[in-house]
């Protein structure tokens, strides 16, 4: 992709691909999953291109386009659900943990222990999990790893990955009804870090590739995948006023309570916080005011929503009027979000392996068929996590991944979807290397900087 703006890069990676869909139906030999989404877009352009208005802020000068909180959603309920009690602090796994007979699943669904608090520790911990390795601070007869077959299947580097490097294994198309047990999309997985959920209500697009596009999804996938082995769905047992129950508690896990008028336009503080990106940022020592220049300068492209640092662009899937999700159509097509490739996953600097377990010591290499932007394919032999390309079959989408938000970064070490940068230094040192600089899309947003303004940046992350 040649040098362009950033206006033209978004709408180029929400379209080219879907663009196509518009008039002739999918490209190469994949289906998209994210047809519907894709679909819903061409709906909204007639088949042309949309050009989304604004600059620096764009859909929040215009309305609040992140995902909104469902009518009568009851968050109490949704803590219950998701396993930790009312101090946040404490396992609770009362009501959390999802067993019962289910019609689809043909049976009883029995439950391995685990809840949402397995994985996303209460709020002392960000509703993450700890560093590594994580037998310094949970026990080994912990759901985490005695049920730790759910997600990897016997397979040998599961224990070491999980406890060494914090990274869980996950199958992203395992519950996909349209995939049979051959195809290499079923079996195609990723060794991921759990994300810690704090500020997850400004998210376009959840999970380290933005893959899940409501929470709904996200959280549905997370209860099939996680206390299961096999691979069949039990949506029964997961009803959307669950979901959206469990959406408005994790919605209400912010870093400042503050933020959340960024939901709401009519909020008195919107305002201010959208002009001002900075504004609940305590800045005070030379050091950090040189740092904070140095992030708008270089890092703002990117983490660009104000006050919380995560990726902001997006694009409504389904024109104005239709932004409210229905409560009882989870499917209903979000914003989409826009994801980049830093080079992260290429470097797999864990050297994770990612061929496919075939039991014993044995492992095959997966390769999957990717639509290429001229209709063509492109055979790829997974050798790193190939982020949202596992999903959208899209060959542009290789190695993409959310733009994450920033606010407590300096407590949620280590860094990236792979655990892969131990410390802000690190970090810092990754987006002034090569590595960073000829990625796929870090090439469009170079940066270069000196001794000093690495240790000013440091400063400025550390007050986030
Ligand atoms: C076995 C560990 C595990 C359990 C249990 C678990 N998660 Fe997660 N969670 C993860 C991992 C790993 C990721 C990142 C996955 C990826 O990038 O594909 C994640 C990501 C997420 C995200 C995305 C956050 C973001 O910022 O994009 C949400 C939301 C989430 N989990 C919710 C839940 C809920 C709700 C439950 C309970 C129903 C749950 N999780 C149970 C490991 C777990
Ligand atoms: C081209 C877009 C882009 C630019 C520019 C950019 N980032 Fe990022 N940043 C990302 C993406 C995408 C990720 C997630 C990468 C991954 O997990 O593989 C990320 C991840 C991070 C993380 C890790 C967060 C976590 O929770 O693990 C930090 C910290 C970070 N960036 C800081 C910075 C700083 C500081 C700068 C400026 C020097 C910067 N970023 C510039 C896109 C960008």
């Amino acid at each position: 992709m040649t040098k362009t703006s950033t206006l033209s890069l978004l709408v180029a990676m929400a379209f080219s691909g879907g663009f196509a869909a518009c008039s002739q139906g999918p490209t190469g030999s994949e289906e998209p999953v994210t047809s519907s989404t894709d679909q819903a877009l061409c709906n909204q352009g007639n088949g042309k291109r949309l050009v989304p208005s604004g600059s620096r802020s764009l859909h929040l000068e215009a309305r609040v386009r992140f995902n909104p909180l469902q009518p009568g959603a009851d968050a109490e309920n949704g803590r219950k659900k998701f396993g930790v009690a009312a101090d946040l602090e404490t396992e609770d796994t009362t009501e959390a943990l999802f067993e019962g007979a289910s019609v689809p699943y043909g049976g009883t669904v029995t439950s391995n222990g685990r809840s949402c608090f397995t994985c996303h520790r209460g709020a002392g911990a960000r509703f993450g999990l700890p560093a590594p390795p994580l037998t310094d601070s949970i026990a080994l007869t912990d759901a985490l790893f005695t049920g730790i077959d759910a997600d990897a299947a016997g397979d040998p580097d599961a224990m070491d990955n999980l406890n060494l490097r914090g990274l869980i294994k996950y199958r992203p198309n395992r519950f996909n009804p349209q995939r049979d047990q051959t195809d290499p999309y079923r079996k195609v997985f990723f060794w991921r870090k759990s994300i810690q959920l704090v500020n997850v209500a400004f998210n376009n697009g959840f999970l380290n590739d933005g893959r899940g596009r409501v929470m709904f999804e996200t959280a549905r996938g997370a209860v099939f995948s996680h206390t299961q082995t096999t691979d069949e769905r039990f949506d029964d047992l997961f009803p959307v006023p669950t979901a959206n129950d469990m959406e408005a508690f994790m919605f209400a896990q912010l870093s400042d309570p503050v933020l959340n008028a960024l939901r709401d336009p009519d909020d008195p503080m919107y305002d201010t916080l959208v002009n001002d990106p900075y504004y609940t940022v305590p800045i005070f020592t030379k050091a950090q005011k040189r740092g904070k220049k140095v992030f708008d300068k270089y890092c703002y492209s990117c983490h660009n929503t104000p006050n919380v640092f995560n990726g902001l662009e997006n694009i409504e899937a389904l024109g104005t009027g239709q932004s409210e999700r229905s409560v009882d159509n989870p499917g209903f097509a979000p914003p989409v979000g826009k994801f980049y490739n830093i080079g992260v996953a290429e470097a797999n600097k864990h050297n994770l392996r990612f061929s496919e377990y075939t039991g014993g010591s044995s492992f095959s290499p997966i390769v999957l068929p990717l639509a290429n932007e001229d209709g063509t394919t492109r055979n790829l032999t997974v050798t790193f996590d190939v982020g949202l390309a596992a999903s959208t079959a899209r060959s542009q989408d290789v190695g993409r991944f959310k733009v994450p938000q920033l606010r407590g970064i300096k407590d949620a070490a280590p860094y990236f979807h792979d655990n892969s940068a131990a410390t802000l230094e690190e970090v810092v040192d990754y987006f002034d290397s090569p590595q960073y600089n000829h990625s796929a899309d870090g090439r469009d947003y170079p940066i270069r900087l000196n001794h000093r303004q690495k240790r000013d940046l440091v400063e400025f992350l550390e007050q986030l």
